[in-house]
């Protein structure tokens, strides 16, 4: 990833999550790794792809990168803060959604992202508009509508929106394809390639390799908690560019399969 010279805006050193889950039918406590030792890097400006199978450890990481979680072992840092003490100075940079967006469904769109700005001590200086629009919610479609109302790929919309309120430089995405239709999926690439443009970094996960080889500028593999490579776009396209191979190569190597 040396061809990548941007400033380094988070960075995972041997981070690892331990989980104690009682065992009903013993009655003991098993212990399992979430992450395993994690070693990854995102850098201003990147699109970075977190792919990895059922239960690899991809929310796991989010959370942490989020601070709804804290890791076991190992350090994070942060816009190069790694203090766990003043992380949360630095997490007031960015934003996102893992798995469902937080909404109140009694409220509509506008109040939803008016009642978050307000808490969050943000200006009225039509960010919420800006935010809404730049996450494709047409006021035609949304004004007077309670949120309880709204399809699945319109809450997905809104909680974009709301990740969007504060104007974050990190933003992260953990499945954000999931429930999208076609043109969902779409709209949520062109909102990439328009955060892409003003250099807005994001984290994406997803399994659907597909899309996401045409929005990611770069890619971490994660298989059973273990970071099992990193790669560039343009190194991926010297390799034949073939995303999914290229995974499953990956995952050849963490179960100890030829390289
Ligand atoms: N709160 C928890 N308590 C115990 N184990 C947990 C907890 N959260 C996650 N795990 C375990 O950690 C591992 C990683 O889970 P995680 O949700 O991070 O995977 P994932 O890559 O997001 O999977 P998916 O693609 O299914 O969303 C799994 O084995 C899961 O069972
Ligand atoms: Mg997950």
């Amino acid at each position: 990833m040396d061809e990548r010279a941007a400033e380094t805006i988070f960075k995972a050193e041997n981070v690892k999550k331990k989980y104690r889950r009682l065992q009903l039918s013993s009655g003991q406590w098993k212990t399992n790794y979430a992450l395993d030792g994690i070693n990854m890097e995102i850098r201003r400006g990147d699109i970075y792809g977190l792919v990895g199978g059922n239960g690899a450890g991809k929310t796991t990481l989010m959370r942490i990168l989020a601070g709804l979680a804290a890791p076991t072992e190992g350090t994070i840092e942060l816009f190069g803060e790694s203090d766990p003490k003043k992380l949360h100075i630095q997490r007031r940079r960015i934003n996102g959604i893992i798995e469902t967006p937080a909404l109140n469904p009694a409220l509509t769109a506008w109040e939803n992202l008016e009642v978050c700005r307000l808490q969050q001590g943000l200006a009225d200086d039509g960010r919420v508009e800006e935010a809404l629009s730049l996450a494709g919610l047409a006021p035609r479609d949304i004004e007077g509508v309670k949120v309880r109302n709204f399809s699945l790929g319109m809450k997905q919309r809104l909680g974009i929106a709301k990740a969007l309120l504060g104007r974050p430089e990190l933003l992260f995405f953990d499945e954000p394809l999931n429930g999208l239709d076609p043109e969902g999926i779409w709209d949520f690439g062109a909102l990439i390639g328009r955060l892409k443009e003003s250099g807005v970094t994001v984290l994406i996960s997803s399994h659907l390799l597909r899309e996401l080889s045409l929005l990611a500028t770069c890619y971490g593999f994660v298989c059973k908690g273990k970071m099992t490579g990193q790669i560039t776009a343009r190194k991926l396209e010297e390799k034949g560019g073939d995303l999914e191979a290229y995974y499953l190569s990956q995952v050849q190597k963490s179960s100890g399969g030829m390289d």
